[in-house]
């Protein structure tokens, strides 16, 4: 399986996974469902962006994901009822930063639990609120990062919870200035700069006797080691390890995955990125743990390598990003080849760019060329 934007060119594919609404209740989508024209519309007027669909060349590979289905789902249905309070100015009650916090601790056990070196955290948005969404992934991703720092339980539950609330400030600003797709004004840009102390103002009272060092990321998530960060300027060890994990999840999540749902830059660039800003503005070891730890191409996408040969991510390499291992079925031109199955890591090849999906044709032409095959 793997994730597609939806749009037009999904129908005639099949649902790979049970698609439910935003408070994970009524399922939308069902799995095995082969997508209809009128579908399209449906998913998107209800806000939902990417599918997973089966893979016509590829129908048996399997994406694991690190945090079960049914944790996101609880974790979502949480957040949904926080953030909801939060756009008439409510701050969220006891009840709510504990029902949260419960989430995370199911999110963490889950994470605990799973052993694979380098986690599949797929970067398509779901649904078209991007703060929402991005929310959800920043928890995750900062869990990861504090399990490979060797954090305890009750730690990765207060990081986890402070990083899904890291931009509640948010939910105040107006959608016009977070969705603009020109660069801000100065007044513009200094409304979003509010955003860490309006989620402070939010949250601080409801969670200060449950986990007072959770509200802290939501203040400290701009701020950056070298002192210039918002809203205080602070620098080093001023900023709370939280904050500085969260900070470092932040960046990666915002330029591994397109608002418009396909990768902003290139896989090698997001790398480059990353290391640039580790050590003068953000925590080195967080990096350093997102990059080994989180795959920067999960399993499931369809990817050009810089010799042109087109293929599927089918595994990772823990160290090597940009060089997991590939199935390869077309050459530079589009033609097929036989499928091979290439480890990249140790050669001079590595991903060049993500697609979104196979190129027009290709699909038949695999098929032609591997039913010639076998009867040859
Ligand atoms: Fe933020």
């Amino acid at each position: 399986m793997r994730r597609v934007q939806v749009d037009e060119e999904i129908v005639g594919k099949f649902s790979a996974k049970t698609v439910f609404n935003r408070t994970g209740r009524t399922p939308l989508l069902r799995r095995g469902t082969q997508i209809r024209p009128s579908m399209v519309g449906a998913l998107r007027r209800r806000g939902i962006h990417a599918i997973w669909v089966t893979d016509e060349l590829f129908p048996d590979l399997e994406v694991q994901t690190v945090v079960r289905d049914e944790t996101i789902a609880v974790t979502r249905r949480c957040l949904d009822d926080i953030f909801r309070s939060a756009k008439d100015s409510e701050p969220p009650s006891q009840a709510q930063a504990l029902r949260l916090a419960t989430a995370l601790r199911s999110m963490v056990e889950d994470i605990l639990q799973n052993d694979d070196v380098v986690a599949n955290v797929a970067h398509l948005r779901t649904w078209d609120n991007y703060t929402f969404e991005h929310s959800v992934q920043v928890a995750l991703l900062s869990v990861l990062v504090g399990k490979h720092l060797l954090m305890t339980e009750d730690q990765l539950v207060r990081l986890g919870t402070g990083a899904i609330l890291h931009d509640i400030g948010k939910v105040t600003v107006p959608q016009e200035i977070l969705q603009k797709p020109a660069s801000l004004t100065t007044e513009e840009f200094e409304i979003v700069r509010q955003h860490p102390r309006l989620g402070w103002d939010l949250v601080h009272e409801g969670f200060q006797n449950i986990m007072p060092t959770s509200s802290i990321v939501v203040l400290q998530h701009h701020e950056r080691l070298d002192g210039s960060g918002y809203p205080s300027h602070l620098k080093g060890d001023e900023i709370y390890v939280f904050s500085r994990i969260v900070a470092a999840a932040d960046v990666f999540d915002a330029i591994r995955a397109e608002r418009n749902y396909r990768m902003r830059y290139a896989p090698r660039k997001v790398l480059q990125i990353m290391q640039e800003e580790a050590g003068p503005k953000l925590d080195a070891s967080a990096v350093q743990a997102l990059l080994e730890h989180v795959a920067i191409i999960p399993v499931g996408e369809i990817v050009r390598l810089t010799n042109g040969l087109l293929g599927l991510v089918t595994g990772l390499n823990p160290g090597n990003p940009l060089q997991p291992l590939v199935t390869v079925v077309a050459d530079d031109r589009d033609e097929p080849i036989g499928r091979q199955e290439l480890d990249l890591r140790g050669t001079p090849l590595h991903v060049d760019q993500v697609l979104n999906d196979w190129p027009p044709g290709l699909v038949e032409r695999v098929r032609d060329f591997q039913d010639m095959r076998s009867r040859s």
